[in-house]
């Protein structure tokens, strides 16, 4: 039994007129008009407790979308207790069964709650319909349909090899032993969905923290699994301060592996902590973990200006630059720079900036207030320092919703701290390099890497393009010939980075699923 290959989920349009905008501007009307009161999912309970933590749009702070139920470290150990409870009966569900709900939750997304996830995407995460869309419903369709393909390739590969005479043997594939920790991130309900349904599926059990600014769309999430029928127990999410549930699951025996996706300070932080731990776990815990990133764009002096122009402003500023692997950094050389200057400016200013509810605006929100100050701070501080020119943009307002403008710096000095720092958020640096040192650039970029997520070269020159290929072998886990750094696709380019980047367990790839399983070998003499 095998489950073809999955084709990717078309991404809709949301021309005007098409019954897919129809539907979201419903869905966002009526969430719009509603206070939902968000509970936590732990064993077969939804959980309600008298701290009340508001739910608003970035894009339109003072409007109250709901609450959330906070928990505390009793919610964490019920929930590790709730996943230990369902693992037996899970793990011993046939994988075609367990494969078959997440198969339904695909469909589910794709269709009836197509314009409710992305609506609450949408409101939740200040991102436009585009943006929701490719997100919130094609990646993590994406993500739960070509995961259940490689979960049966796994399953079906579990060889039977022939021995000596008298013997046979074979190898089986085991979920881990204990509970999952899945912590994810603020930026992307596709990833939020992903982190606790991979290891899920191949029969572990899992207890969910997600972001507190993503808690919207994460309701959503598990509606979904519920009404695709995930048993109770088998995906456990809690709303509890991050240090405080990590204080229970990390000093678990059971804790078996942690799922993370986030910034690279909180999980070096968290492998600290299970390093402590150590003696006290049953097994070595998995530990998987897709972190920060300061994604390059090189460009050589045959590179086309428009096209280098058109790719910096996509990849650095689509999804309000937080992404992770959003063009942060840019190495220019000077016989194309005021070209790229030029068209670069030209495009900006056609740009419209707003909340997620008009279609026409490119640039939304950024999450909320504290990366807001932290953005505005690196380009206030910019605005400053000599060595740095304000190329475009600069503003900021944070009076209705958390609007930062898209912003090109040049900087002289390559190493400036715009250059060399994750801001995460709607920054771009320029660096203008003389055109005759390009392998000196790439050296430069290189060494200036402490993260290899995403980088990309732009040359019509293919020798060039070949020197940057192999220069930046390990500069980056997702390397680009003349296009943008972002917009990996599920199935086609699989994702994640090395270095501070991550452990480079590519999401939606049979190497992630292989993390969540123990293979065993059986010899039998006959
Ligand atoms: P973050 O590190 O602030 O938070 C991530 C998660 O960790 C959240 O759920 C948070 O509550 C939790 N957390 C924080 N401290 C904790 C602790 N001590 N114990 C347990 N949990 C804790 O990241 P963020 O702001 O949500 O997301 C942005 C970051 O994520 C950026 O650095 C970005 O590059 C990265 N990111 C990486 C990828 C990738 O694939 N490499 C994808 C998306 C985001
Ligand atoms: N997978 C997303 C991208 O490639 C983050 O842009």
């Amino acid at each position: 039994f095998s489950i073809p290959y999955p084709t990717n989920e078309p991404v809709l349009s949301y021309a005007p007129g098409s019954p897919e905008k129809a539907a979201i501007k419903a869905a966002i009307a009526e969430l719009r008009s509603q206070e939902v009161d968000v509970p936590m999912y732990i064993g077969n309970e939804l959980v309600r407790t008298d701290v009340k933590k508001k739910l608003s749009p970035p894009h339109d702070h003072q409007h109250v979308l709901g609450h959330f139920n906070y928990g505390d470290r009793s919610h964490a150990e019920k929930a590790v207790q709730a996943a230990l409870d369902a693992k037996a009966n899970w793990e011993n569900l046939a994988w075609e069964h367990r494969a078959a709900i997440f198969l339904k939750a695909a469909d589910l997304i794709a269709g009836p709650y197509r314009a409710k996830i992305n609506a609450a995407t949408m409101l939740g995460q200040s991102k436009n319909a585009y943006q929701a869309e490719i997100d919130a419903a094609c990646e993590f369709i994406d993500f739960l349909r070509f995961n259940v393909h490689y979960m049966g390739e796994i399953y079906n590969q579990q060889p039977i090899v022939p021995g000596s005479p008298n013997t046979w043997n074979r190898t089986e594939q085991r979920p881990l032993e204990g509970f999952i920790f899945a912590i994810t991130p603020f930026n992307f309900t596709a990833i939020a969905g992903n982190l606790p349904a991979a290891p899920a599926m191949m029969g572990n059990t899992v207890v969910w923290k997600p972001s507190e600014t993503q808690i919207y769309a994460a309701n959503v999430i598990m509606e979904v699994f519920r009404e695709a029928g995930l048993p109770d127990g088998v995906i456990n999410l809690i709303y509890v301060d991050g240090p405080e549930a990590g204080d229970v699951v990390f000093n678990h025996a059971d804790f078996a592996g942690l799922h993370f996706t986030g910034s690279t300070g909180v999980f070096q932080h968290l492998w600290k902590t299970i390093g402590e731990n150590i003696a006290k776990y049953k097994a070595y815990p998995r530990i998987v973990g897709e972190t920060g990133g300061k994604d390059f764009v090189v460009a050589h002096k045959s590179a086309n200006a428009q096209e280098v122009a058109t790719g910096l402003v996509r990849g650095a500023f689509e999804f309000q630059g937080q992404k992770c692997s959003a063009a942060s950094r840019a190495y220019i050389p000077a016989n194309i720079w005021e070209d790229v200057k030029k068209y670069m400016q030209a495009d900006l200013a056609e740009i419209k900036m707003g909340g997620t509810e008009d279609f026409t605006n490119f640039i939304n929100a950024v999450i909320d207030e504290k990366a807001f100050d932290k953005i505005a701070g690196y380009i206030d501080q910019a605005k400053q320092d000599a060595g740095v020119e304000l190329i475009a943009g600069g503003n900021h307002d944070k009076s209705t919703g958390y609007f930062i403008e898209p912003t090109v710096l040049r900087a002289d000095d390559p190493k400036y701290r715009t250059m060399c720092e994750e801001i995460f958020g709607p920054v771009l640096t320029i660096h203008v390099y003389d055109p005759e040192k390009f392998e000196e650039t790439l050296k430069l970029v290189d060494e200036t890497s402490p993260y290899a997520l995403t980088g990309a070269i732009f040359s019509k020159d293919r020798y060039a393009a070949e020197l940057a290929t192999k220069r930046l072998h390990q500069a980056a886990g997702n390397f680009y010939i003349n296009d943008k750094p972002t917009g990996a696709v599920v199935g086609q380019q699989p994702f994640g980075g090395g270095r501070a980047s991550g452990t480079n367990d590519k999401a939606g790839a049979m190497v992630n699923l292989l993390r969540w399983v123990s293979p065993r070998t059986v010899k039998e003499n006959l």
